[in-house]
């Protein structure tokens, strides 16, 4: 499986900011990218058709959505549709990320629209779960990944389910990991990885061995090579660490 190593932007950085850092990254990666890894970018919106052009016409570079409302226009102040992130660029979109379940209390309800909404219009997906500290100790780990994961994917219009293979990502992010400086070790992070396996196959049937699962929380250069190697681990999803292209880059190679 192709792995996949993508930035997350979130709130940072201006136009001319994210044209600078993605121009360093689509020049260092001109020759392509190590070990054929697909190499994606949600930048803020302000941002994302300077990415986009930048990476215009460079192979394993793409460009995603951190956020959109789940429909194809209206009175939604404040919100963007994916219509209008197809329009500069984007062919992913993060949903269901952790900052939106816990900041901007998206619900699980909201999280499945928006997947389904997503992928009918064409969309890759990416779909963001994750445990908070005092679920993980309470041992509900597996409760709360079974809980994300299929309010999001199980009313699936069978349409759908036909994509997924090549159009959905999961990403397993631990709230207390994210941001934190707090990476989960090996042991955790195979545990939640082996059981997001087990339960996307119990939702999707034999379509679950073929979806990548990322991991993200705290990935920096130092401890990417050793995460990344990890069973089940197909990818990374980085913040922080991925504002600075020479740091994103060491961990695109890892
Ligand atoms: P950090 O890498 O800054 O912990 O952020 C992780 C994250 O939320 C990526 O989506």
């Amino acid at each position: 499986m192709q792995k996949i190593i993508a930035a997350n932007w979130k709130m940072y950085k201006t136009r001319p900011e994210a044209a600078q850092t993605a121009a360093e990254l689509a020049l260092a990666l001109a020759d392509g990218t190590p070990h054929d890894r697909l190499v994606l970018v949600f930048p803020p919106f302000m941002a994302v058709d300077v990415v986009a052009e930048v990476f215009t016409g460079k192979k394993n570079l793409a460009v995603g959505g951190q956020n959109f409302y789940p429909a194809g226009q209206g009175a939604f102040t404040g919100e963007i549709s994916t219509g209008m992130l197809n329009d500069v660029g984007a062919t992913w979109v993060l949903v269901g990320h952790s900052e939106r379940r816990h900041v901007f209390n998206e619900s699980d309800e909201l999280i499945a629209r928006k997947t389904a909404f997503a992928l009918a219009q064409g969309f890759k997906v990416m779909l963001c779960v994750g445990e908070m500290l005092h679920e993980r100790e309470a041992g509900r780990l597996r409760d709360v990944l079974s809980r994300q994961l299929s309010t999001a994917l199980d009313p699936l219009p069978e349409a759908l389910s036909g994509a997924l293979a090549e159009r959905l990502v999961v990403a397993y992010e631990p709230v207390w990991a994210i941001g934190t400086g707090k990476v989960a070790g090996p042991v955790e992070v195979q545990e939640a990885h082996a059981a997001l396996r087990a339960l996307l196959a119990d939702i999707l049937g034999e379509t679950a061995a073929e979806l990548p699962i990322l991991y993200g929380g705290s990935v920096k250069p130092a401890n990417a090579f050793g995460l990344v190697g990890l069973d089940n681990v197909d990818g990374l999803l980085v913040g922080a660490s991925s504002l600075e292209a020479q740091s994103f880059l060491q961990i695109i190679g890892s």
